[in-house]
């Protein structure tokens, strides 16, 4: 009820802007500006028929997300949150040669499902750990942006394989929905490292916890999960090797205050009919 008879809308990536919003609205709306680059919560079929233009917030936050994406990277394969949790139960009894072992990137393989804005921004601060290798997929091979890292392109099956670190930073579509399934974990290497800070509706989450569970994988971690807030009960919580954070990737003050000014002159030029600083082309 409170959009009711609205021009503008600002809205957030949990805010699902649908027909029944929209119908909501009524036909004065004419911009909807979502504080995110994300933009899978928008029926954007419906939005475009009815001559709405759409304002989002590219590139702002590509350095604090790829910047996150590392941290749980390094907290999953080195087992912070583990380890950092037997210092305090007192489980640190002495330094032991295999105790809380994990897994390192020199030398690895890296496979990166989206080698979008993010995941370029991904590749470029994990090169420098010694990676040996990087694959990528999407819908295409993309030359320009995998030379930086000598990136590779393959299909889906041939990244889960050869991959020591799967990163996912595509963007949530009725093709990358579900893509992280049963099938896909059984091909990965049970040494290999899951990582998501996508949208959680690319994985499937049963068949990733079962992949934990069963040591098919080494460890996962994310950012993104279905629902959020991930219920406290929900059984991925119980698992050691899998560490969840609270959708932070773009949470530093000045990326936050940075979407929001950007979120904000999006929605004002779009209500003067003036070109936005970032508008999704429909
Ligand atoms: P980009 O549009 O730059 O990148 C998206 C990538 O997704 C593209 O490289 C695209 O590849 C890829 N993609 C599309 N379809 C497929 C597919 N079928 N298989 C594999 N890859 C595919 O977006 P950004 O990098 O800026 O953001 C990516 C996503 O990250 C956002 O949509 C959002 O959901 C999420 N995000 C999460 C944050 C968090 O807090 N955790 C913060 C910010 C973003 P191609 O060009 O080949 O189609
Ligand atoms: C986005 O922008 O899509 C993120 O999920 C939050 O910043």
């Amino acid at each position: 009820s409170g959009v009711a008879g609205t021009r503008g809308l600002l809205c957030l990536l949990s805010d699902r802007i649908d027909r029944e919003v929209l119908d909501a609205a009524g036909p004065g709306l004419k911009v909807i500006s979502t504080l995110s680059v994300g933009f899978d919560h928008l029926a954007l079929d419906e939005i475009k028929k009815r001559g709405i233009r759409v304002g989002y917030t590219p590139d702002v936050l590509t350095d604090a997300t790829a910047e996150l994406s590392v941290a749980l990277l390094l907290s999953a394969c080195r087992r912070l949150p583990e380890a950092a949790e037997q210092v305090k139960s007192g489980g640190w009894t002495t330094w032991k040669p295999l105790w809380m072992c994990g897994y390192g990137l020199s030398d690895s393989t890296v496979g990166i499902i989206g080698l979008g804005r993010i995941g370029q921004a991904v590749a470029r601060r994990l090169k420098p750990f010694g990676v040996r290798k990087f694959l990528y997929t999407g819908s295409g091979p993309k030359p320009e942006s995998a030379a930086e890292f000598g990136a590779e392109f393959v299909p889906l099956t041939r990244l889960a394989e050869e991959s020591d670190f799967v990163v996912v930073t595509c963007a949530l579509t009725p093709a990358t929905q579900g893509m992280c399934n049963k099938d896909f974990f059984s091909k990965m290497k049970k040494t290999s490292v899951f990582v998501n800070t996508s949208r959680g509706a690319v994985v499937n989450q049963e068949d990733l916890y079962e992949a934990l569970a069963h040591g098919r994988i080494a460890a996962a971690g994310l950012d993104v999960t279905t629902p959020e807030p991930l219920p406290t009960d929900h059984p991925l919580l119980s698992l050691k090797n899998c560490v969840i954070l609270p959708h932070i990737g773009s949470a530093t003050y000045a990326t936050r205050n940075t979407m929001a000014v950007l979120a904000a002159n999006n929605l004002l030029a779009g209500l003067r009919g003036e070109p936005m600083p970032h508008e999704l082309k429909l």
